[in-house]
């Protein structure tokens, strides 16, 4: 189960902060977990809605993002605290990471209930507070024109750079060693950044999924986030009585592996049609771009991302049938494919670890998600005469 991985990573994570920071004190102290947030918050609260009274476009932004949902039927099916506080609280780390969104803490070695466990708190997920709020008050990063020190009108910030910085991200989105598959690690975002142009030349996270400081965290869901990072060429290759085209697929800016997780898969189709549209049949070829991985995360199936600023290439080629009148590319995202097998599959078989009401939930969520990024048509006609010409 995906489960028995992640609960290795909770026990290396817990005993020392992730080797990835290489010793730097404040990424490890910003993101010791549970996080405790001290007495801040303690008259308002620490609810992204008590922030949203004076910070209401960050709200805003945060609520339409996927950091306000990762405690939703999907993370709450497969979890029960009471019973396996190892594993909640191994999903916690990234899911609701506050300490007052845990129901159990570790306390001398085994688990007790959390007397200040707040369900309102730990519904809102990955919140400001997750983020910003430490005990001795607010950090944020420092003002646009350096720290200037102006005066605060509501509650004291600390300021520090650590916020512009991938370190920042890292916390959530990269595991440490310990847990790899084909000698690969599952979650490898920011070594995969570190490793690109955009870590040699310092273009963090923030400024692809931040930009202007806005809080939207667009990735793999949104499909205008990703075509700004994916560039698209058609070329022509016919011979002899066959049609041929090649569909040349750029990682021309997402600083990381196109897609960077296993969660997603990308569905890359070639097919005929004739002059009224009808797909012939027999012509359809397909190809996928992602990390495919077993269920129970036994083995890779195959890995066939796409690195930065490298390509993937579709090549398609086919005797042409007599009604073929055009040829058509289509690229289809389908960004919870992962997911979406491991609900089907844990609904099917009526796992009796998970809650069933909570997998329909998420499973509409998950099914419903896949969306066309690309499509292109090629006239037959054009081709032949390009090949001819
Ligand atoms: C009553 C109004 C009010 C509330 C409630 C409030 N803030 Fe602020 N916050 C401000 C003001 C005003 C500033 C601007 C201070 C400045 O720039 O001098 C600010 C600045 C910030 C900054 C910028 C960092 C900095 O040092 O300038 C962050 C981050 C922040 N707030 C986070 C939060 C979070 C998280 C919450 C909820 C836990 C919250 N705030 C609740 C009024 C508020
Ligand atoms: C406390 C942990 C945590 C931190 C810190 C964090 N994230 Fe996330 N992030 C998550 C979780 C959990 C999700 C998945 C939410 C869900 O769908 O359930 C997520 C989702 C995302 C997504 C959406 C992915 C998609 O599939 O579309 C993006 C983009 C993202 N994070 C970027 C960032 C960036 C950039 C930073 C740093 C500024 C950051 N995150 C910091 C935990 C975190
Ligand atoms: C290292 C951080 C991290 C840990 C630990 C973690 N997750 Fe996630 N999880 C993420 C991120 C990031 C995403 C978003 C993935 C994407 O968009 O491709 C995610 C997505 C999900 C999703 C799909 C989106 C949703 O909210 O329905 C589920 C379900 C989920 N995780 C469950 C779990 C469970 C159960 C555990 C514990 C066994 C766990 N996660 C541990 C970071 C983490
Ligand atoms: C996943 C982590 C994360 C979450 C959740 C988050 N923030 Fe932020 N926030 C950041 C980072 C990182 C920056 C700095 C971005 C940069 O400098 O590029 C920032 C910047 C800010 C700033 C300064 C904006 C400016 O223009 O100077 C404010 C205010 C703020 N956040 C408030 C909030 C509020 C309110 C919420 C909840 C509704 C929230 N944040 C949720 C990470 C987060
Ligand atoms: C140069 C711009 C750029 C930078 C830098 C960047 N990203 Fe992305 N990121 C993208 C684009 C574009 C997408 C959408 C395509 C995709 O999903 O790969 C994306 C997608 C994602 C996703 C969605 C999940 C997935 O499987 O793709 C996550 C999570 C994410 N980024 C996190 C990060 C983190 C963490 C960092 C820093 C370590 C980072 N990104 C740096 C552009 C960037």
């Amino acid at each position: 189960m995906v489960l028995s991985g992640i609960v290795i990573m909770l026990f290396l994570t817990l005993a020392s902060p992730p080797a990835v920071f290489g010793g730097e004190a404040s990424p490890s102290v910003h993101w010791q977990r549970p996080v405790k947030t001290g007495s801040y918050g303690a008259v308002d609260g620490i609810y992204p809605e008590s922030c949203a009274v004076c910070h209401r476009a960050q709200y805003d932004d945060w609520k339409g993002a996927l950091h306000s949902k990762s405690v939703g039927p999907g993370l709450l099916a497969q979890l029960d605290p009471e019973k396996d506080p190892e594993t909640a609280l191994s999903c916690y780390y990234c899911h609701a990471p506050l300490a007052a969104q845990n129901e159990m803490i570790v306390d001398e070695g085994g688990y007790a209930a959390n007397v200040s466990f707040d369900e309102r708190l730990k519904s809102s997920g990955v919140g400001c507070a997750a983020c910003h709020v430490r005990e001795g008050g607010v950090f944020g990063p420092r003002g646009p024109e350096g720290n200037k020190g102006s005066p605060r009108a509501h509650h004291a910030s600390i300021q520090s750079d650590f916020f512009e910085r991938a370190e920042f991200c890292a916390a959530c989105h990269q595991l440490d060693q310990g847990y790899e598959l084909n000698g690969k690690l599952l979650v490898n975002t920011f070594t995969e950044w570190k490793e690109s142009e955009y870590g040699k030349s310092n273009v963090p996270c923030q400024s692809c999924h931040m930009p202007g400081r806005r809080h939207l965290f667009r990735g793999i869901h949104d499909p205008e986030m990703v075509k700004s990072g994916i560039k698209f060429e058609v070329e022509r290759a016919d011979a002899g009585g066959r049609v041929g085209a090649k569909l040349r697929i750029t990682n021309s800016g997402v600083g990381h592996y196109f897609p960077t997780y296993v969660t997603p898969l990308v569905i890359v189709k070639g097919f005929l049609t004739d002059s009224k549209g009808k797909v012939l049949k027999g012509t359809l070829k397909e190809k996928m771009i992602g990390r495919k991985v077993a269920l129970d995360l036994s083995k890779e199936l195959f890995d066939t991302r796409i690195p930065p600023f490298r390509s993937f290439e579709f090549a398609y080629g086919l005797r042409r049938p007599a009604k073929a009148d055009r040829l058509i590319f289509e690229v289809w995202v389908f960004p919870d494919e992962f997911y979406d097998r491991f609900f089907e599959n844990a609904l099917k078989r009526r796992d009796p670890a998970m809650k069933m009401e909570e997998l329909e939930e998420a499973l509409k969520t998950t099914s419903g998600s896949g969306y066309l990024l690309f499509k292109r048509e090629v006239s037959l006609e054009e081709m032949s005469s390009t090949a001819k010409g």
